[in-house]
This record gives C-alpha cells, structure tokens and sequence, in this order.
C-alpha cells in the first residue's frame, strides 16, 4: 500500500487536565462549552476546547461548534468502527506527503510502481477537495545546510550527505538530481504531472507547500506544517502520500500524539 487517506481527530490528554482547571477558573465548561451533551447526543469526548460529540446515531461530530463557529460542515460516510462524522471543512486540510522525484521517478526509485499508481487518484481526489473549499498541504522533505549538519546519525545514516546523486534522464533530458533530499534540488520536486499541478494549485491559493526534515511533517516541538495548522485552527486532518508505513505513517501518528488545539485555547485564555 503506497498510498493511505486517514482521517483524525485528535485528542491531547497531556492537556486535558491543564484545560479542566482552566475551565474552572474561567467558568467557562459552566457557560455551555462542549463537554456538556445536547439532546441526541450520547456525549462529548475531550475538552471544552478540543472535543468529538457522540451522536446516538453514531456519527461523530468533529467540528468543535462551542469554540469556532460552524460555516461549511460535511456528513462523511466512514469505512470502519465509527459509522460517519461531520467535518467543518473550513478547518480542514488535506496533508500529502512525499509525492517526489526521490520516491516516484523511475531513475531514483524504479520498484515504486505502486506509488506511481497512486499520482491519478491522487489529483482526483486533491481536484474534489479543492471543489469543497478544503486546502491541500503538500508536506515534502526539503533539506537546508542547519539540517544537514544537525541531523542525528540515525537519521544521517540513511544516506544524508552534500554529494549530488548524480546525472538522470528525465525523459529525454539529463538532469541533474542534487543532493539527496535537500530543498531546491530536483530529486524534491513534485513528480512527473505532480510538479505542474501543485504549481497550479499553489498560484490560485487552493494548495500549500512544506518543507519537511525528518521522516514526520509534524516531529518535535514544531513544524512549519504544525505552525501553519496551530495558525489556521485547522482540527481536521486527511493524511495521504507515499510511503503509507514510513513518512505518512509517522506524520499520521505525531499528529495523533499531538491533537493540536493550542491556538484556540490561546486564543480562548486570552
Ligand atoms: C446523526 O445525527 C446528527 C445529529 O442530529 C446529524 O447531524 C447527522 O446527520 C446524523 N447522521 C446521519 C448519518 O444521518
Ligand atoms: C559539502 O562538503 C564539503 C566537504 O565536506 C564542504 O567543503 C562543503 O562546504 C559542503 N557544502 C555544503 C553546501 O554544505
Ligand atoms: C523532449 O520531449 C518533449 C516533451 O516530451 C518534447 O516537447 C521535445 O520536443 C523533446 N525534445 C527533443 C530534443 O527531443
């Protein structure tokens, strides 16, 4: 499986009880806020700032409608345990992850047929996202100098150095492919059709581009992806890419870890 599309909806314990004692001061929980069910509802899961409601027909209302207000929700059917969920798509984002030269073209990465399979669905499915007014985050390793020089050596090892990869054939064209994985060289560059359409997506303010240092999108204290989540009070996140077990997974499970809701309780402490 080169490609997975996921959809989380983050819980962050660690906070939990830091904005429980918060809601006291505030008073705030007592003024209605989300931890309190509504008539249908079986119940709200998390916090006042960050919460699921449990509707007594399964669906999982993840818009979080005490703290933001509700412009464009969504009725999604899902495949697994939960039945369905309501999405606020103005707080949503498509995340993808990876889709480079370095992993899909066939001179850099000739076994990734599966990978390559999954450009079509991909702008297809970043085409109808678009057409729900939800943006697309390509979330892409890009590597600087700082990096290069403060990647720990497990990381390193896999190859990080300040030589080119050498000359490839792009087509009918030789290339030069960079230094692996660094920013600004071609081996990042979205692959094949990927490149234009991004470009596209970019210029009519629909898609983003992010640089990312490590396996995950989202590692560590912060990210250039996460600031722009944190900024945005984006709560839903639709994670796909190539590889589903490595870079997709470990940005799927940081933001799992993470359930960012900070700029809201910022902004609500405030
Ligand atoms: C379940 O109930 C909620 C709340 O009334 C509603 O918004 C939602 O559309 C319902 N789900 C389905 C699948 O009909
Ligand atoms: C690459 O490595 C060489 C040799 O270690 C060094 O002289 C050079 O400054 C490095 N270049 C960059 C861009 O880091
Ligand atoms: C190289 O390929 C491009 C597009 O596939 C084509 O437009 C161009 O004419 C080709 N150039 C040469 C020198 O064959």
């Amino acid at each position: 499986m080169s490609i997975a599309i996921m959809l989380i909806k983050l819980v962050p314990l660690a906070m939990y009880a830091l904005a429980l004692a918060h809601d006291k001061r505030q008073g705030y929980v007592g003024a209605g806020a989300g931890i309190y069910s509504s008539e249908d509802s079986l119940g709200d899961v998390g916090n006042a700032y960050n919460y699921w409601r449990i509707y007594s027909n399964g669906t999982y209302d993840l818009t979080r409608g005490d703290v933001s207000p509700i412009t464009s929700p969504k009725l999604l059917p899902f495949f697994g345990l939960r039945s369905s969920a309501i999405i606020e798509t103005s707080r949503s984002v498509l995340c993808i992850i990876d889709m480079q030269n370095y992993f899909l073209h066939p001179a850099l990465a000739p076994t990734s047929d599966d990978g390559r399979a999954a450009v079509d669905p991909m702008v297809n499915l970043v085409k109808s996202f678009r057409g729900n007014g939800i943006k697309t985050a390509w979330v892409n390793w890009g590597l600087n100098n700082y990096d290069l020089l403060m990647l720990p050596p497990s990381v390193k090892s896999g190859g990080f150095n300040n030589d080119s990869m050498g000359m490839v054939q792009d087509g009918n064209r030789t290339v030069d492919a960079g230094m692996r994985l660094m920013a600004g060289t071609w081996n990042v560059e979205p692959y094949g059709i990927l490149k234009e359409f991004v470009a596209e997506g970019i210029e009519t303010g629909t898609d983003l581009l992010f640089n990312k240092n490590r396996l995950s999108g989202l590692w560590g204290a912060q990210t250039p992806f996460g600031m722009w989540l944190q900024q945005n009070e984006i709560t839903t996140i639709f994670i796909g890419g190539v590889d589903a077990d490595q870079c997709v997974r470990s940005t799927f499970m940081d933001a799992y870890f993470k359930g960012e809701r900070l700029s809201s309780q910022c902004h609500h402490s405030a």
